[in-house]
């Protein structure tokens, strides 16, 4: 990317107290845990001056629980279940930024509530990267060892790749060429615009 567009982001990102951009339509993050969906968004909406939201930390209010609490309690259909009302609940509304859970791709419901609600934005990330950018691996009953990590990410790849619009390698990247990625490829699908 060229030294000109990296400075417009940045120029931008200063401009966000005049909330230059707006959403034509929510965008959904997606991709396993510890991709950098919530980091990215947060920091994209920082730049662009939109609203993000953090699908697990929605539930966790909610709920009064944390995951890992609710996992214990009702168990991953049950999170499942609330996870669908929760995805609906943000497709209405200003469009903002949302960063999903890992897992919102397995039930076809919300596959087909992601498609027809937003735009996806898919953070591909390995095994290996997912488990060194998660500090408590504890938090995230799903998470397992780096093999069964591997294989869920495996089993999963279909169900990313048929909801997204777009998607990012995140392969040896910070948070801040990601998010600068994120920023150009939606501008240029014309989601994120220019106001006025
Ligand atoms: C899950 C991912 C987690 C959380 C829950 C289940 C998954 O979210 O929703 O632990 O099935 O991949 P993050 O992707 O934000 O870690």
């Amino acid at each position: 990317m060229s030294e000109a567009r990296v400075y417009d982001f940045r120029k931008q990102g200063a401009e966000r107290d005049r909330k230059v951009y707006e959403l034509r339509c929510p965008v959904f993050f997606v991709g396993f845990m510890g991709a950098g969906k919530t980091s990215v968004a947060r920091k994209l909406a920082r730049n662009a001056g939109v609203s993000a939201i953090d699908m697990d930390t929605y539930i966790e209010r909610r709920c009064d629980m944390k995951v890992k609490q609710i996992f214990a309690e009702v168990g991953e259909a049950g999170f499942r279940s609330i996870e669908t009302d929760v995805l609906r609940d943000l497709t209405q509304g200003e469009p903002r930024l949302v960063s999903c859970g890992g897992g919102v791709v397995l039930v076809p419901e919300n596959r087909e509530i992601l498609k027809a609600g937003g735009f996806v934005v898919y953070l591909k990330v390995t095994a290996a990267e997912a488990a060194s950018r998660i500090s408590d691996v504890t938090s995230r009953p799903l998470f397992g060892d780096l093999d069964q990590a591997q294989r869920v990410i495996e089993g999963r790849l279909p169900l990313y790749e048929e909801v997204a619009n777009v998607t990012i390698d995140t392969a040896g990247r910070g948070t801040g060429a990601i998010a600068r990625e994120a920023f150009y490829r939606l501008k240029d699908e014309g989601v994120l615009w220019q106001r006025g």
